[in-house]
């Protein structure tokens, strides 16, 4: 049925229609390149990478990682914390994209040190807006670094249970792992994160092998795994996730410019959906690769030659696997059912 839509619509048309959610895009990553470019203009600031286009050089996880301080270091007013919670809903709108998943990690964003409740705050009521204009709603995952402290990460959980910050619905761990994944210090922030009835999310596997994985699975017992592609390097966590059916939120384009894989035909994502991992697909930090959900679909789609049966599999996996509320997931699978009967 479907398969005859996707020839009926064409590809771009047919992905953006898609019931789907996005579970693993970062806030850091989707700052307006007009707001960037008039903050830095005000602060007299020169980014630490080239900007070519309008758009940052970024070719490493450092890269990326040291401009993300850079250019959350520049907002320092909620308006504009409301304005980029605003932007995102929006655009995921237009990929069709009916709940997302957003990372923020209070680390990259010095303003904001010791008052990470204002700056909660100021996403809530940007993402409030926008799910009132009708775009896309958000749940936010607070996200730890990698480099934090034992005692930093559990005086975050600590706060979050006691505080209970609108939207909030997960804790996430980020940042670069090739120094040390060090998941036994963040295995309390996690196991207390859990008893409070947060959902758990973590990168692993992208700067870390398939190890990063199952460590994260077994000592941060993460629900979700960010990227996770390298879990290709080793059978056994491959299985480990099949049976336990831990899914993957997979983000292609920034595998590929962060040289994590070296193209696209070579990602393992079609490699893992065969072997019966749940994977889904999504964008990382769009703004800054210029890309969006609906053209990450479409160049999977081409890549690996997929038709509407695996389209939808990955789609329904990312409902599947989101924190939105129950209801919700409810609502759009059957928003998904009806486009598939269609
Ligand atoms: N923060 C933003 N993007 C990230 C990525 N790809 N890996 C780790 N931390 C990140
Ligand atoms: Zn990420």
């Amino acid at each position: 049925m479907s398969d005859r839509l996707l020839e009926e619509v064409g590809i771009g048309e047919y992905v953006r229609m898609l019931p789907k959610a996005e579970v693993h895009v970062h806030l850091e990553g989707c700052i307006p390149a007009a707001l960037a470019g008039r903050v830095a203009r005000e602060h007299g600031a020169a980014s630490p990478v080239p900007i070519v286009e309008g758009r940052p050089e970024i070719t490493s996880l450092k890269g990326l990682l040291d401009y993300l301080d850079w250019s959350c270091a520049l907002i320092d007013r909620r308006e504009h914390l409301e304005e980029i919670a605003y932007e995102s809903a929006k655009r995921m709108h237009d990929s069709g994209i009916l709940y997302a998943d957003v990372i923020f990690n209070p680390s990259h964003w010095p303003h904001w040190r010791g008052r990470v409740g204002e700056m909660t705050r100021g996403l809530a009521l940007g993402a409030a807006a926008a799910e009132r204009d009708g775009y896309t709603p958000i749940g936010l995952c607070l996200s730890l670094k990698r480099q934090q402290s034992r005692a930093e990460a559990n005086e975050i959980v600590d706060w979050l249970l006691e505080a209970r910050p609108e939207r909030v619905v997960a804790l996430s761990i980020d940042g670069n792992e090739a120094a040390g994944s060090h998941n036994e210090r963040f295995a309390e922030a996690f196991a207390r994160a859990a008893a409070g009835g947060l959902r758990r999310c973590a990168h692993a596997g992208e700067s870390s092998g398939a190890d990063g994985v199952r460590e994260a699975i077994e000592m941060l017992g993460a629900e979700r795994i960010d990227h996770g592609v390298r879990s290709i390097e080793d059978p056994s966590v491959v299985a480990e996730l099949v049976e336990r059916g831990v899914p993957l939120d997979i983000c292609p384009t920034s595998n590929v410019v962060l040289g994590v894989v070296p193209s696209l035909s070579a990602h393992p994502v079609e490699r893992l959906r065969r072997a019966g991992v749940r994977v889904s697909l999504n964008t990382d930090d769009p703004v800054l690769y210029g890309i969006d959900l609906a053209g990450e679909y479409e160049e999977v789609a081409a890549t690996f030659r997929l038709g509407a049966d695996a389209l939808s599999e990955m789609a329904r996996v990312s409902i599947e696997a989101s924190f939105a509320t129950e209801e919700l997931k409810a609502a759009i699978s059957r928003r998904l059912d009806d486009f598939l009967a269609r």
